[in-house]
Protein backbone atom coordinates (compact mmCIF):
# COMPACT_ATOMS: atom_id res chain seq x y z
CA UNK A 1 0.00 0.00 0.00
CA UNK A 2 1.20 3.72 -0.86
CA UNK A 3 0.85 6.22 1.83
CA UNK A 4 -1.86 7.69 0.70
CA UNK A 5 -4.01 4.62 0.74
CA UNK A 6 -2.96 3.93 3.88
CA UNK A 7 -5.88 5.51 6.95
CA UNK A 8 -4.88 8.70 8.29
CA UNK A 9 -3.98 8.56 12.03
CA UNK A 10 -5.80 10.41 14.42
CA UNK A 11 -3.66 13.66 15.04
CA UNK A 12 -1.11 13.35 17.81
CA UNK A 13 -2.72 13.92 21.17
CA UNK A 14 -6.42 13.33 20.41
CA UNK A 15 -8.51 10.98 21.06
CA UNK A 16 -9.63 7.80 18.86
CA UNK A 17 -13.06 6.90 19.66
CA UNK A 18 -12.09 3.02 20.40
CA UNK A 19 -9.19 3.64 22.09
CA UNK A 20 -8.95 6.65 23.87
CA UNK A 21 -10.83 8.73 26.73
CA UNK A 22 -11.58 12.32 25.56
CA UNK A 23 -8.63 14.90 24.73
CA UNK A 24 -9.56 17.79 27.54
CA UNK A 25 -8.04 21.24 27.21
CA UNK A 26 -8.61 23.39 29.79
CA UNK A 27 -8.88 27.19 28.78
CA UNK A 28 -8.39 29.76 32.11
CA UNK A 29 -8.62 33.77 31.93
CA UNK A 30 -10.05 36.70 32.99
CA UNK A 31 -13.74 38.18 32.82
CA UNK A 32 -14.15 38.89 29.06
CA UNK A 33 -10.46 37.88 28.36
CA UNK A 34 -12.06 35.94 24.84
CA UNK A 35 -11.83 32.86 26.67
CA UNK A 36 -15.06 31.45 24.63
CA UNK A 37 -14.41 33.08 21.50
CA UNK A 38 -10.64 31.61 21.08
CA UNK A 39 -12.53 28.39 22.13
CA UNK A 40 -15.26 28.64 18.83
CA UNK A 41 -12.30 29.41 16.90
CA UNK A 42 -10.51 26.16 17.90
CA UNK A 43 -13.48 24.21 17.59
CA UNK A 44 -13.61 25.82 13.63
CA UNK A 45 -10.49 24.60 13.08
CA UNK A 46 -10.96 20.97 14.47
CA UNK A 47 -14.05 21.11 12.39
CA UNK A 48 -13.49 16.73 11.59
CA UNK A 49 -13.11 16.36 15.01
CA UNK A 50 -15.84 15.80 17.44
CA UNK A 51 -15.19 18.67 19.67
CA UNK A 52 -17.36 20.19 22.51
CA UNK A 53 -17.24 22.88 24.79
CA UNK A 54 -18.28 22.97 28.60
CA UNK A 55 -18.13 26.10 30.05
CA UNK A 56 -18.06 26.89 33.88
CA UNK A 57 -20.73 29.21 33.92
CA UNK A 58 -23.08 27.16 33.43
CA UNK A 59 -21.77 25.62 36.96
CA UNK A 60 -22.59 28.84 38.81
CA UNK A 61 -24.68 27.96 41.92
CA UNK A 62 -28.68 29.74 41.62
CA UNK A 63 -29.05 32.15 44.33
CA UNK A 64 -31.17 31.80 47.36
CA UNK A 65 -34.10 34.25 47.66
CA UNK A 66 -31.90 36.02 50.49
CA UNK A 67 -28.99 36.29 48.45
CA UNK A 68 -30.99 37.49 45.82
CA UNK A 69 -32.14 40.50 47.87
CA UNK A 70 -28.52 41.87 48.54
CA UNK A 71 -26.90 40.44 44.89
CA UNK A 72 -24.66 43.75 45.37
CA UNK A 73 -22.89 41.84 47.99
CA UNK A 74 -22.76 38.33 46.44
CA UNK A 75 -18.79 37.06 44.75
CA UNK A 76 -19.47 35.51 41.60
CA UNK A 77 -15.89 35.34 41.46
CA UNK A 78 -15.04 33.76 44.10
CA UNK A 79 -14.61 29.63 43.97
CA UNK A 80 -17.41 28.72 46.00
CA UNK A 81 -19.60 30.49 43.59
CA UNK A 82 -19.22 27.54 41.93
CA UNK A 83 -21.07 23.71 41.88
CA UNK A 84 -17.45 22.21 41.23
CA UNK A 85 -18.57 18.80 42.80
CA UNK A 86 -21.76 19.13 39.55
CA UNK A 87 -19.03 20.40 37.14
CA UNK A 88 -17.24 17.31 38.16
CA UNK A 89 -19.87 14.53 38.08
CA UNK A 90 -20.38 15.89 34.10
CA UNK A 91 -16.86 15.83 33.44
CA UNK A 92 -16.17 12.46 34.30
CA UNK A 93 -19.55 11.16 32.66
CA UNK A 94 -18.06 12.56 29.50
CA UNK A 95 -14.20 11.49 29.89
CA UNK A 96 -16.03 8.31 30.58
CA UNK A 97 -18.18 8.57 27.32
CA UNK A 98 -20.99 9.55 28.37
CA UNK A 99 -23.49 12.27 27.45
CA UNK A 100 -24.54 14.43 29.77
CA UNK A 101 -26.88 17.49 30.73
CA UNK A 102 -25.47 20.38 31.50
CA UNK A 103 -27.30 22.88 33.25
CA UNK A 104 -27.94 26.72 31.58
CA UNK A 105 -27.57 29.47 33.70
CA UNK A 106 -29.56 32.77 33.44
CA UNK A 107 -27.41 35.54 33.60
CA UNK A 108 -30.11 38.07 34.00
CA UNK A 109 -31.66 35.83 37.08
CA UNK A 110 -28.79 34.66 38.78
CA UNK A 111 -30.47 31.33 38.95
CA UNK A 112 -30.01 27.74 37.13
CA UNK A 113 -32.77 27.51 34.73
CA UNK A 114 -34.84 24.60 36.34
CA UNK A 115 -36.43 22.98 33.00
CA UNK A 116 -33.72 22.93 30.84
CA UNK A 117 -30.50 21.62 29.90
CA UNK A 118 -28.17 21.79 27.05
CA UNK A 119 -27.11 18.10 26.19
CA UNK A 120 -23.32 17.74 25.44
CA UNK A 121 -22.42 14.46 23.40
CA UNK A 122 -19.66 11.97 23.65
CA UNK A 123 -16.95 13.60 22.18
CA UNK A 124 -13.04 13.14 20.89
CA UNK A 125 -11.82 16.53 22.42
CA UNK A 126 -13.74 18.35 25.52
CA UNK A 127 -12.90 22.12 25.89
CA UNK A 128 -13.89 23.57 29.43
CA UNK A 129 -13.52 27.48 29.23
CA UNK A 130 -14.17 29.69 32.60
CA UNK A 131 -12.35 32.08 35.16
CA UNK A 132 -11.65 29.88 37.98
CA UNK A 133 -11.01 26.17 35.75
CA UNK A 134 -7.59 26.37 36.94
CA UNK A 135 -8.55 26.74 40.95
CA UNK A 136 -9.35 23.06 41.85
CA UNK A 137 -6.96 20.13 41.62
CA UNK A 138 -9.57 17.69 40.69
CA UNK A 139 -10.64 19.83 38.07
CA UNK A 140 -7.13 20.24 36.54
CA UNK A 141 -6.74 16.81 36.91
CA UNK A 142 -8.90 15.95 33.92
CA UNK A 143 -7.10 18.39 31.88
CA UNK A 144 -4.68 17.13 29.08
CA UNK A 145 -3.54 20.43 28.32
CA UNK A 146 -3.53 23.87 29.39
CA UNK A 147 -4.22 27.59 28.26
CA UNK A 148 -4.51 31.17 29.87
CA UNK A 149 -5.96 33.50 27.58
CA UNK A 150 -4.47 36.73 28.16
CA UNK A 151 -6.13 40.74 27.54
CA UNK A 152 -5.45 43.38 28.88
CA UNK A 153 -7.98 44.84 31.73
CA UNK A 154 -8.75 48.00 30.34
CA UNK A 155 -9.47 45.63 27.15
CA UNK A 156 -11.33 43.50 29.21
CA UNK A 157 -13.64 46.03 31.14
CA UNK A 158 -14.42 47.41 27.99
CA UNK A 159 -15.78 44.72 26.10
CA UNK A 160 -17.61 43.21 29.61
CA UNK A 161 -19.36 46.40 30.04
CA UNK A 162 -20.39 46.36 26.59
CA UNK A 163 -21.41 42.57 26.99
CA UNK A 164 -22.94 42.54 30.21
CA UNK A 165 -25.03 45.70 29.59
CA UNK A 166 -26.40 44.17 26.17
CA UNK A 167 -26.55 40.25 26.65
CA UNK A 168 -26.64 39.96 30.70
CA UNK A 169 -29.49 42.30 31.76
CA UNK A 170 -26.43 44.92 33.82
CA UNK A 171 -26.06 48.24 33.93
CA UNK A 172 -23.04 49.95 33.87
CA UNK A 173 -22.49 51.02 37.42
CA UNK A 174 -23.01 47.55 38.48
CA UNK A 175 -20.64 46.31 36.51
CA UNK A 176 -17.79 48.82 38.09
CA UNK A 177 -18.85 47.82 41.12
CA UNK A 178 -17.81 44.25 40.74
CA UNK A 179 -14.64 45.51 39.64
CA UNK A 180 -11.14 47.42 41.03
CA UNK A 181 -10.96 50.59 41.98
CA UNK A 182 -7.63 50.98 40.33
CA UNK A 183 -5.59 49.03 37.92
CA UNK A 184 -1.94 49.37 37.60
CA UNK A 185 -0.85 48.16 33.86
CA UNK A 186 3.09 47.32 33.83
CA UNK A 187 2.85 45.87 37.53
CA UNK A 188 6.20 46.82 40.03
CA UNK A 189 7.20 48.91 36.57
CA UNK A 190 5.03 51.81 36.95
CA UNK A 191 6.48 54.09 39.67
CA UNK A 192 4.13 57.00 39.27
CA UNK A 193 0.87 54.66 39.97
CA UNK A 194 2.28 53.03 43.04
CA UNK A 195 3.55 56.37 44.38
CA UNK A 196 0.07 57.66 43.90
CA UNK A 197 -1.43 54.48 45.50
CA UNK A 198 0.90 55.35 48.91
CA UNK A 199 0.12 58.48 48.84
CA UNK A 200 -4.03 58.07 48.57
CA UNK A 201 -3.63 55.15 51.26
CA UNK A 202 -1.33 57.84 53.25
CA UNK A 203 -4.05 60.39 52.80
CA UNK A 204 -6.77 57.69 53.98
CA UNK A 205 -4.62 56.86 57.37
CA UNK A 206 -4.71 60.35 57.89
CA UNK A 207 -8.19 60.62 58.33
CA UNK A 208 -8.46 57.59 59.97
CA UNK A 209 -6.50 58.69 62.59
CA UNK A 210 -8.10 62.39 62.48
CA UNK A 211 -11.37 59.87 62.99
CA UNK A 212 -10.11 58.14 65.85
CA UNK A 213 -8.63 61.27 67.98
CA UNK A 214 -12.32 62.55 67.24
CA UNK A 215 -13.70 59.76 68.86
CA UNK A 216 -11.69 59.51 71.66
CA UNK A 217 -11.98 63.65 72.46
CA UNK A 218 -15.65 62.41 71.72
CA UNK A 219 -15.42 59.50 74.46
CA UNK A 220 -12.84 61.48 77.03
CA UNK A 221 -15.51 64.13 77.09
CA UNK A 222 -18.63 61.83 78.01
CA UNK A 223 -16.17 60.66 80.57
CA UNK A 224 -16.22 64.00 82.33
CA UNK A 225 -19.54 64.50 81.64
CA UNK A 226 -20.54 61.52 83.66
P1 LIG B 1 -14.88 35.33 27.96
O1 LIG B 1 -15.43 33.98 27.53
O2 LIG B 1 -13.44 35.27 28.36
O3 LIG B 1 -15.73 36.01 28.99
P2 LIG B 1 -15.76 36.23 25.34
O4 LIG B 1 -15.08 35.41 24.31
O5 LIG B 1 -17.19 35.88 25.66
O6 LIG B 1 -14.89 36.28 26.67
O7 LIG B 1 -15.64 37.75 24.89
C1 LIG B 1 -16.21 38.77 25.69
C2 LIG B 1 -16.82 39.81 24.76
O8 LIG B 1 -15.79 40.41 24.00
C3 LIG B 1 -17.81 39.23 23.78
O9 LIG B 1 -18.85 40.15 23.60
C4 LIG B 1 -17.00 39.05 22.51
O10 LIG B 1 -17.79 39.16 21.37
C5 LIG B 1 -16.01 40.20 22.62
N1 LIG B 1 -14.71 39.85 22.01
C6 LIG B 1 -13.98 38.73 22.23
N2 LIG B 1 -12.83 38.76 21.54
C7 LIG B 1 -12.83 39.93 20.87
C8 LIG B 1 -11.90 40.58 19.98
N3 LIG B 1 -10.75 39.99 19.65
N4 LIG B 1 -12.22 41.78 19.51
C9 LIG B 1 -13.37 42.39 19.86
N5 LIG B 1 -14.30 41.86 20.68
C10 LIG B 1 -14.03 40.65 21.19
O1 LIG C 1 -18.02 34.94 30.78
P1 LIG C 1 -17.13 35.38 31.92
O2 LIG C 1 -15.90 34.53 32.08
O3 LIG C 1 -16.81 36.83 31.91
O4 LIG C 1 -18.06 35.12 33.19
C1 LIG C 1 -17.57 35.25 34.50
C2 LIG C 1 -17.95 36.58 35.10
O5 LIG C 1 -19.36 36.69 35.20
C3 LIG C 1 -17.39 36.72 36.50
O6 LIG C 1 -16.39 37.72 36.53
C4 LIG C 1 -18.60 37.10 37.37
O7 LIG C 1 -18.35 38.22 38.19
C5 LIG C 1 -19.68 37.42 36.36
N1 LIG C 1 -21.03 37.05 36.80
C6 LIG C 1 -21.95 38.04 37.04
N2 LIG C 1 -23.23 37.72 37.43
C7 LIG C 1 -23.59 36.42 37.59
C8 LIG C 1 -22.65 35.40 37.35
C9 LIG C 1 -21.37 35.75 36.96
O8 LIG C 1 -21.63 39.23 36.90
N3 LIG C 1 -24.83 36.13 37.96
Amino acid sequence: ATCSDAPAPPPRGLASPATRQPFVIGVCGGTASGKTTVCDMIIQQLHDHRVVLVNQDSFYRGLTEEQSEHVEEYNFDHPDAFDTDKLLECMGKLKGGQSVNIPIYDFKNHRRCSESFRKVNVSDVIILEGILVFHDQRVRDLMDMKIFVDTDADIRLARRIRRDTVERGRDVLSVLEQYADVIIPRGGDNHVAIDLIAQHIRTKLGQHDLCKFYRNVHVVNTTFQI
